[in-house]
């Protein structure tokens, strides 16, 4: 009896997310095998995108959880930025987040907490010069089309879009509002993918023809805990209604930018392939029981996904996506050329020509890094391991981000980027449900990556 009401249940809401992966198969009989054509252009294009110099970089904060808190604080030792408005729909959260400003010694920001949709205030302040979202994923691209809308630079969150169509709306908005859009990819600040983009643009590599990366990060507690998890458990509702790779840029943010995606070559096609869902269903049978609300719900995400990324010029990535299983944290982070390799987990390790069969040794490895230290780590790394969020990283991307809106510069990561990198999370979902068979990418530039001069090693001065 009880295996079969567990069973009737199962099947009941396999059909709900059967009906909401219906929606995907229209896409995906247009995208396979014709690219569907590019939406016209109705705005100009912003690759290379330089904005007026802002004197202070003026803050609206939207979503204050674990990420949105942390940031503030944060934000309190980048230089050159000022929080000036806050919004969570919890109110006690932005009364959290002014006492993290004031306690800082610093002016205490406008608050907004009156619902879903307070963010909207917030992003039609005059003392808003960017508005940065740390909300759940289903807000980043209206949070950020609303604040482009209204005259803000955008700074998300990742993913910046959850699905194509999202993608082209953060680019348009982008191209006719000529606003920065970033995607605030933080893995591409930490000091081994900062290393390794100083030595790929070197020439230590040759000519880098695959790439790994992944978010392999276990989160069955955060996910199933409802008191000091996700607010309203949005990443497990994410996934019981979709498969593929929901969350795919913190592997392939710093190996595109090394691959030179979007500058030079762009991402042209995909197949993923998932495993079946098993490991959240375990895990809420031990933890609550076999016949609680959580272990009877089906999950649409498989285990581990695993999809390779052809681009026009011959290469491939490798990214994986795996939140479900017991095993260490690893995002890869591994590139591969002509003249040797590097591999960030599961340790360091570097290999090259003319000895490229074996790892270097421990001191030949020290002496490489030190001489490829990468100018941003040379310069702030210090500060920002004491700093600290991600051992440092963190506090890299937003002061090059402050620095870039103070001298008037280009985003190292612009909307081209967060659309493409984003495109991964429905295009993955589509593949897997057609066994794998390749679906083509959008390009995003509409033609613009061929002449685009590739990301160069950036700085501070
Ligand atoms: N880059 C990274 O290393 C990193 C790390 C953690 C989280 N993240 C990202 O940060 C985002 C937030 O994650 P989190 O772990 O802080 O989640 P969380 O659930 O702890 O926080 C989300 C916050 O947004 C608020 N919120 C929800 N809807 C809102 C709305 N309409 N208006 C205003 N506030 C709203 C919630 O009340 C909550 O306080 C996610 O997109 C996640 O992917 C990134």
């Amino acid at each position: 009896m009880k295996t079969n009401r567990r069973n009737f249940l199962r099947t009941a809401a396999a059909g709900i997310a059967a009906v909401s992966l219906a929606d995907f198969s229209a896409f995906a009989s247009t995208a396979n095998p014709i690219r569907p054509p590019e939406p016209e252009r109705k705005g100009k294009s912003v690759m290379g995108l330089a904005c007026e110099p802002l004197k202070t970089v003026r803050i609206g904060l939207v979503g204050l959880g674990m990420r949105g808190l942390d940031t503030l604080e944060r934000l309190m030792f980048v230089e050159g930025v000022e929080v000036t408005a806050i919004c969570d729909v919890i109110p006690e959260r932005v009364t959290a987040g002014k006492k993290a400003v004031t306690k800082a010694k610093r002016k205490e920001p406008v608050g907004y907490s009156n619902g879903e949709e307070d963010w909207k205030n917030l992003c039609e302040r005059d003392d808003v010069d960017l508005v940065y979202s740390c909300t759940p994923w289903l807000w980043h691209t209206p949070v950020s089309v609303y604040a482009m809308k209204h005259g803000k630079h955008a700074a998300t969150e990742v993913p910046a879009a959850m699905t194509i169509g999202d993608c082209w709306e953060l680019v348009n908005t982008a191209e006719e509002t000529r606003r920065h859009c970033m995607m605030l990819e933080n893995c591409c600040y930490d000091f081994f993918e900062l290393n390794t983009l100083n030595m790929a643009r070197k020439g230590v590599f040759g000519e880098i023809m695959y790439g790994e990366g992944a978010y392999i990060h276990d989160l069955r507690w955060l996910k199933f805990d409802r008191v000091n998890g996700y607010a309203g458990m949005w990443r497990l509702k994410y996934n019981m209604t979709h498969n593929g790779n929901p969350y795919p840029t913190h592997g392939l943010g710093p190996v595109a930018q090394i691959m030179c995606i979007n500058r030079g070559d762009r991402m042209d096609y995909l197949n993923s392939i998932s495993t079946n869902q098993v490991g959240m269903t375990r895990y809420a049978e031990e933890k609550f029981g076999s016949l609680s609300p959580d272990a009877i719900q089906t999950y649409a995400l498989g285990d581990m996904n695993t999809t390779v990324i052809h681009t026009v010029n011959g290469k491939t990535i490798m990214i994986q996506h795996d939140t479900t299983s017991p095993r260490p944290y690893s995002r890869i982070h591994m590139i591969s050329g002509t003249k040797g390799m590097a591999r960030k987990w599961p340790v360091e390790q570097i290999a090259l020509e003319p000895k490229a069969h074996q790892w270097l040794k421990k001191k030949d490895y020290s002496k490489l890094m030190k001489e490829y230290e990468h100018p941003l780590a040379a310069k702030i790394g210090k500060t920002a391991k004491k700093v600290g969020g991600h051992g440092g990283m963190d506090y890299i991307m937003d002061s090059r981000l402050s620095y870039c809106l103070r001298k008037g510069l280009p985003l190292d990561q612009d909307v081209y980027d967060a659309a493409a990198w984003s495109s991964v999370i429905e295009l993955s979902s589509i593949s897997v449900n057609k066994r794998g068979n390749s679906v083509d990418m959008p390009d995003f530039t509409r033609g613009e990556w061929k002449d685009a001069k590739p990301l160069g090693i950036v700085t501070i001065d």
